[in-house]
């Protein structure tokens, strides 16, 4: 399947991606920069901040920046690289996030905080920083939830934790910045083939996709191109009066699909473990 990326015009629009070198986030990058907008990506590793710019340029730019969200300071100089580059922001997209299949009386407190710290408090610092430099009124922001942030998943506390903790972010932030003419949105995936979130969390390889796959009332994985369009609906003018929507795109069936192939992949995992002691 090969879908089509929605024909808006995103020409002159500074669009900022935290984690917007692989997966998910990449293809929102791209999704935007085919349509005219000049694209700054944002994430911890320098090879994956130059391999995804490269092939970005054109008529219109791109521009890469290094910064790990978890440092305030360091998302601090990735705005202002940004703005520097390309002036006020009009789409701010917040995708980084980190995660892996633990039980909760396995993962130590580091474990649980890591992931807090990538997904909740990264998304915190990147809002706060991006905010004095938002276009208003007219700015779009988007976070990348999960189904984590509405259903409990065994193996998935850390994130669950953070993703519920990223939505109600979106929902205040959404409150708070409304009058200034700023839209504050979540899209939460489903299953979306060909990412690192399947590939941790499906690890059980075809077969973990396939269990997914058959669970969704759709009858397929997502694509990139799939959230890619909502992003680019949501940023443009017909998402005009959406704000604080936290809006699932997972073919109907984050509760079925996602939740029984992470726990199976997790049941597995422990299943494999050496008995303690
Ligand atoms: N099971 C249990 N605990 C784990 C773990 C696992 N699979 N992976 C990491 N941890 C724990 C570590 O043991 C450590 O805790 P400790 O100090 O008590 O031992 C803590 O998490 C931090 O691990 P570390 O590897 O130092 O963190 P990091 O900053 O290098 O990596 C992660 C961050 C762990 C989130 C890593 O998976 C990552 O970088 N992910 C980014 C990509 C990603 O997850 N994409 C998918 C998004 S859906």
């Amino acid at each position: 399947m090969n879908l089509p990326i929605i024909p808006l015009d995103f020409g002159g629009r500074h669009v900022l991606i935290f984690g917007g070198t692989t997966g998910i986030n990449l293809g929102i990058a791209q999704a935007f920069h085919s349509r005219g907008a000049n694209v700054v990506v944002a994430s911890r590793k320098p090879e994956n901040v130059a391999a995804a710019v490269a092939p970005m340029q054109g008529t219109n730019p791109a521009h890469g920046v290094v910064a790990d969200i978890r440092d305030d300071a360091a998302v601090e100089r990735a705005v202002a690289d940004a703005v520097g580059k390309f002036g006020p922001i009009h789409v701010l997209i917040q995708g980084a996030a980190g995660n892996f299949l633990a039980p909760a009386k396995d993962l130590s407190s580091n474990g649980f905080k890591v992931v807090v710290d990538i997904d909740l408090n990264g998304t915190f610092h990147v809002m706060r920083r991006a905010y004095p430099h938002l276009v208003r009124p007219g700015a779009s922001v988007i976070n990348i939830s999960a189904p984590q942030s509405f259903v409990p998943m065994r193996w998935q506390v850390h994130v669950c934790a953070a993703k519920a903790g990223v939505d109600q972010v979106t929902r205040v932030l959404a409150l708070e910045w409304g009058p200034e003419g700023i839209r504050v949105n979540s899209i939460s995936p489903g299953p979306i083939a060909g990412t690192e979130g399947v590939k941790r969390l499906m690890p059980g390889g075809e077969d973990g996709v396939a269990l997914a796959a058959k669970h969704v009332p759709l009858g397929r994985m997502g694509e990139k191109a799939d959230i890619a369009n909502l992003a680019l609906f949501l940023a443009s003018p017909y998402a005009g009066y959406m704000s604080g929507a936290v809006i699932p795109c997972d073919g109907g069936g984050a509760m079925e699909s996602v939740k029984l192939s992470i726990e199976a992949a997790g049941a597995a995992l422990v299943a494999a473990r050496p008995a303690a002691g």
